[in-house]
């Protein structure tokens, strides 16, 4: 059991994300290089099984997951983190499928379509660096309400449009939504708003803006890159130990665009249950 799970991580990793490839390589050296081990595991073994699992559930056009995606998460592919999170993106959040098969959404019709882009993007371009930048551009012009220029995103990053046009053309994007649909709705415990945030199978509720410190004391792994260094030093900052200040910052700005200040809440029962 154990085995076929490390295999399948592997397979997965060497599938979507090149740099394992180098991390696989550095992890063989140093288990090479140091004697003092022998006990363990294979090295690549240890290797795949070292990431992070990150899961995020969101829906296009909800706010809160907007500014989640374009002021948070992005960070991961900027201060190291992404060596150590294999990062899962999952746009369908809290839509429904009616009894004939369509999909009613939230926020109306066009929070369909780009769920159903991103869900193409991801199934284009299946690796997490690649299918990102996409979803980050499209988000950026969600956020301004630009919701009919998503197409533009290709062009600014050099991508070529047809495996998403024809992934949404060929009706192969529905069935992406039934699928994630079905992903989001076998959650346990279940979702109750969006953004949704998971690490490692663990829900992370209202705390998830301080989602990288979740990772970095969720990873059991050698290669501990730098930002979680710098978070578990002891400091002298203020705002160690904290609930992360942005926090505040990010209900604020989000006020001053006047939208909707509440994460999408699946309904009135669930939010009282939490
Ligand atoms: C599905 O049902 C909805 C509402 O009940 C209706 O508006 C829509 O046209 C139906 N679509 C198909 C393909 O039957």
């Amino acid at each position: 059991m154990f085995i076929q799970r490390g295999v399948g991580n592997m397979e997965a990793h060497l599938r979507n994300n090149r740099r394992s490839e180098v991390v696989i390589l550095l992890v063989l050296i140093v288990s090479l290089a140091a004697t003092l081990s022998p006990s363990s595991a294979s090295p690549i073994a240890v290797a795949t099984g070292e990431k992070v699992e990150l899961s995020l559930y969101y829906e296009a056009l909800c706010p809160y997951c907007e500014f989640f995606i374009l002021n948070y998460l992005y960070k991961i592919f900027d201060n190291g983190l992404i060596s150590i999170v294999d990062l899962k993106l999952s746009p369908y959040g809290n839509a429904k499928i009616r009894s004939n098969g369509t999909v009613v959404c939230q926020h109306g019709e066009w929070e369909c379509v780009l769920n159903t882009v991103e869900a193409c993007a991801i199934h284009a371009w299946p690796v997490v660096s690649d299918h990102f930048p996409f979803i980050y551009c499209v988000e950026g012009l969600t956020y301004e309400e630009k919701y009919d220029e998503w197409e533009s995103c290709f062009a600014k990053l050099n991508l070529d449009p047809k495996p998403v046009t024809d992934c949404i053309n060929s009706g192969y994007g529905h069935e992406l939504a039934l699928q994630y649909a079905d992903e989001i709705n076998a959650l346990k415990p279940p979702h109750t708003y969006v953004p949704w945030v998971v690490v490692d199978g663990q829900p992370l509720y209202d705390d998830y803006p301080d989602f990288v410190s979740f990772i970095c004391k969720a990873y059991k792994g050698s290669n501990v890159p730098q930002i979680c260094l710098e978070l578990s030093l002891p400091t002298t900052t203020p705002n160690y130990g904290a609930k992360p200040s942005n926090h505040v910052g990010y209900k604020e700005e989000d006020n001053a665009k006047s939208k909707s200040m509440l994460p999408e809440i699946v309904s009135a029962e669930a939010a009282e249950s939490m």
